[in-house]
Parts: structure tokens; sequence; C-alpha cells
């Protein structure tokens, strides 16, 4: 069986999707809906089983199921037990604690390995790159997919407060609050686009397919959203943030960045199982 998503639905779905499932801090839902997108755009076929790895607490897949993007997940894994507990209850599937690098699934039992913002995210760094991709070589069938993102080296230019203090000649500054940015958000493998493709296909991942992920004018409305999260009462904040998503940031959703030497934040992924 063979699921394809759905198609030719502009950004509106992806934006409702994200605003119900994740309504704060105000940048959430909008990084979400670009996602998405994202990954709606590519219009996948995802062969089953499909499993979720480093899954989180499971709100992004069930987000993949509502906007169509695969039909079901039929397992997951992630290290932190909470998530896994949370994930388990909301996909109605198991989900299991355990490491990327060191899966407890047999050989080639996937169709298909969905992982979202986590090969960038690995606890371990990018020492443990080459063993989560071997794993996940591994438990792909022949000809099976991965479909991953990860935030690109590009992202930390993007970030408005780099951009500032670059700008003011603060350069050992810019660094360390693009530093600090990644730590925050858990981002300990920073590398471009050739970087992921080179450690990809040594392992047996061929990429098939890059669709580029939020640039410069994404970023820039992703840096006034997060401002709101000062703003209080959270209520009006919140009222404002679904304002500028409906309106004069909807199309940044559905945008893919245009230029291919144009920087972006982040890239989905497909890469094939060869052989
Ligand atoms: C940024 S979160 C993304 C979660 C989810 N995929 C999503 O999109 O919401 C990164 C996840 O990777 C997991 N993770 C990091 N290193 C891991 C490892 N070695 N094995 C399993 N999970 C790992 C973390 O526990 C965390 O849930």
């Amino acid at each position: 069986m063979v699921g394809r998503a759905s198609q030719g639905d502009a950004g509106e779905r992806s934006l409702a999707i994200a605003l119900s499932t994740w309504s704060w801090p105000p940048s959430y839902p909008f990084l979400r809906a670009c996602l998405l997108e994202a990954y709606a755009s590519l219009r996948l076929e995802v062969t089953p089983p499909v499993l979720d790895l480093a899954c989180g607490d499971g709100r992004f897949a069930r987000a993949l199921v509502e906007r169509g993007v695969v039909a079901r997940i039929d397992a997951g894994l992630d290290w932190s037990q909470e998530d896994a507990r949370a994930a388990a209850g909301r996909l109605g599937r198991p989900v299991v604690v355990g490491d990327l690098t060191a899966l407890p699934f047999a050989d080639g039992v996937a169709g298909t390995v969905l992982c979202n913002t986590a090969l960038d995210c690995l606890y371990g760094g990018p020492a443990d790159l080459p063993a989560a991709l071997a794993e996940i070589r591994r438990v792909l069938r022949p000809g099976g997919s991965l479909v991953a993102s990860v935030h690109l080296r590009a992202l930390d230019e993007l970030l408005t407060g780099v951009r500032i203090l670059r700008g003011l000649g603060l350069a050992g500054m810019a660094r360390a609050y693009a530093a600090k940015t990644n730590r925050e958000a858990g981002q300990t493998v920073h590398m471009d686009l050739e970087g992921w493709r080179a450690a990809l296909e040594p392992a047996g991942l061929l990429v098939e397919r890059a669709r580029p992920l939020m640039d410069a004018r994404a970023m820039r409305a992703r840096s006034l959203l997060r401002l709101l999260k000062l703003m209080r009462p959270r209520g009006l904040a919140r009222a404002l943030a679904r304002r500028l998503l409906a309106g004069p940031m909807a199309p940044l959703v559905v945008a893919a960045p245009a230029g291919e030497d144009e920087p972006v934040a982040g890239v989905v992924l497909v890469a094939r199982r060869a052989g």
C-alpha cells in the first residue's frame, strides 16, 4: 500500500493545524506551519510501515497525519521517556524509549523513516551521526526512504540578532549569540546541504530531493513573532500573532525560497536506501 500526500492545498491548512497544535510561543505555529507545508509540497509517496524516530511528544507526527502527508505512523521512538509516553498517547501507536544510534528494530522493517528536526539535534552531537544514519539504513528495507528535516549552517546568518550584531561590527558577539541560540534549540549538528549529503551518502542513503525551508523573509517574520512572546497579556499577543499569520505572513508559509544560492534556515530531505 502506498499513501500519497494530499495535494494542491495552500498554506492555510498547515497554518490552521499548527495553530491548533502549538498555540505558544507565537513563533512556533509559524515555524511548524512552514515545516508542514514543506513536507506537503514534496507530495511524498510514503510506503508503510512508517517509523517516526526521535518523534518527541508526537505532536508533529500527528500534524503530518492531519495534513495528509502520511496516512499513519506505525511506531515511534524517542530518547525521552516523557516524550515517548506522550507520543504513544497522542498517536495511539507503540512508541519506545531508545537511542537512534542503537535502534531496537529488526533489519528492513520500515518502508519509511521520518526524522523531523532530530538528526541535527542528536544528544551525542556530530560524533553520533554516522551510527544514527547506519541504524536508519539498517531498519529501512531496500528502496525505503528517510524523510528528515534539519537546520542548515546558514541559519546562524539569518538570525536577526546575528545580523544586528554583525552590522554593529561585533562579530564575536554575533558568534556567541548564534551559539547560544543553537544551544537553546538543542541543535548540535551544524552543516550545509553538501555536508548532509556527504554524511548520508556513505551511509547508503542517497539524497533524492531537498526542499529548502525558510529564507531571510521568513526568518524576519519569525523574529517578529518571537518578540511577541514578551507582550502581555498573552491573549493579546496570541491575537496579534494570529492576525499576522493569517495576513501578511501567510504567503511565507507556502513560498519555497526562490533562488538556488539564497541562504535558507533548513531543508527537508528525502533519501533512499540504495540496495
Ligand atoms: C527538536 S526535537 C524533535 C522532536 C520531533 N521529531 C518533532 O518534530 O517535534 C529532537 C528530539 O530528538 C530526540 N533525540 C536526540 N538525540 C536522540 C537519540 N540519540 N536517540 C533518540 N532520540 C534522540 C530528543 O529526545 C527530542 O525529542
